[in-house]
C-alpha cells in the first residue's frame, strides 16, 4: 500500500517472510527432539514452553502493549504452561537467568509476542501428536496447546490486524522483527538447555 509517497508494509507479512527461515530451522529442532516420544521427552517440551512464556508474560500484563492488543491479558499461556507441568508431575524448571521480557522496549517487545501468539498456530497439529501419542489434551497435561476459545484462526486475525494497525514506522518496524528473531533464538535455547543439548544451537 501506497500512502502519501511512501510505502507502506504490512508488519505481520514481514514478519511472516522475514523470520520463515527461524521458524523452519525451529520446527526441525523440535522434531529431533522427538517431544511425543514419551510423557517425559514431553515434559521437556513444556519445561521449555512455561520458561518462555516467563520470558513473555510481563508483556502480556503491560498498558502500552494492551493499548494496542485489546484483548491481550487474556492471551497468557504461563498458567496452562505450569499446569501442563503440574500434570505431568514435573517440578517447575529453575530458570538459568533472569526472564527476558521485563524491560523490553515496545517495539522488539512486539515482536516477542508475534512469536508466542504465532505458535498457537502451529500447537495445532502439536496437540493432535499429544493426544494419539500420550493420551493428553487441552484439560491434561497439554492445555498450553489448546486453541484460544474463538479458534486459533479468528484470535490471529485479531492479533494480525493489531499488529497491521500499530501504524509503525519502518525503523519501528525493524526492530519489531528484530525481537521476533530474537525470540525464536531464545526458545531455541530453552529447548536445547531443557533436552540437555550440547551447548546452544544458532537458528541464524
Ligand atoms: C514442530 C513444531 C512446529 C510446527 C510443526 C509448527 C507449525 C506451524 C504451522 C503449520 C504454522 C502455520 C499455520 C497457518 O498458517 O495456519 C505455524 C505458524 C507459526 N509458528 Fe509454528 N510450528 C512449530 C513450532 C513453533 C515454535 C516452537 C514457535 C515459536 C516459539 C512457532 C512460531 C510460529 C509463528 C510465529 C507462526 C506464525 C507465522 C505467520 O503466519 O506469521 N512455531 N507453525
Amino acid at each position: 500500500m501506497t500512502t502519501q509517497g511512501f510505502t507502506q508494509l504490512s508488519l505481520a507479512l514481514r514478519l511472516k517472510t522475514e523470520t520463515a527461515a527461524l521458524h523452519e530451522r525451529l520446527d526441525k529442532l523440535v522434531t529431533a527432539l522427538d517431544p511425543f516420544g514419551s510423557r517425559a521427552n514431553y515434559g521437556r517440551f513444556v519445561a521449555a514452553q512455561y520458561l518462555f512464556q516467563r520470558d513473555v508474560e510481563p508483556l502480556y500484563a503491560s498498558g502500552p502493549y494492551a493499548a494496542l492488543i485489546p484483548d491481550l491479558a487474556g492471551r497468557s499461556r504461563l498458567a496452562a504452561a505450569e499446569a501442563d507441568l503440574r500434570d505431568l508431575g514435573v517440578p517447575l524448571p529453575v530458570p538459568q537467568d533472569a526472564s527476558q521480557g521485563p524491560g523490553l522496549p515496545l517495539p522488539e517487545g512486539l515482536g516477542w509476542l508475534y512469536v508466542s501468539e504465532g505458535s498457537k498456530l502451529g500447537a495445532a497439529f502439536l496437540l493432535k501428536e499429544a493426544g494419539q501419542r500420550l493420551g493428553l489434551d487441552e484439560h491434561f497435561g497439554a492445555r498450553s496447546l489448546a486453541s484460544p476459545a474463538d479458534g486459533r484462526g479468528a484470535a490471529w486475525k485479531r492479533f494480525v490486524q493489531a499488529l497491521d494497525g500499530s501504524g509503525m514506522a519502518e525503523e519501528e518496524q525493524d526492530r519489531v522483527v528484530a525481537g521476533a528473531r530474537a525470540a525464536f533464538q531464545r526458545f531455541a535455547v530453552l529447548l536445547a538447555r531443557s533436552y540437555d543439548l550440547d551447548g546452544e544451537p544458532s537458528l541464524a
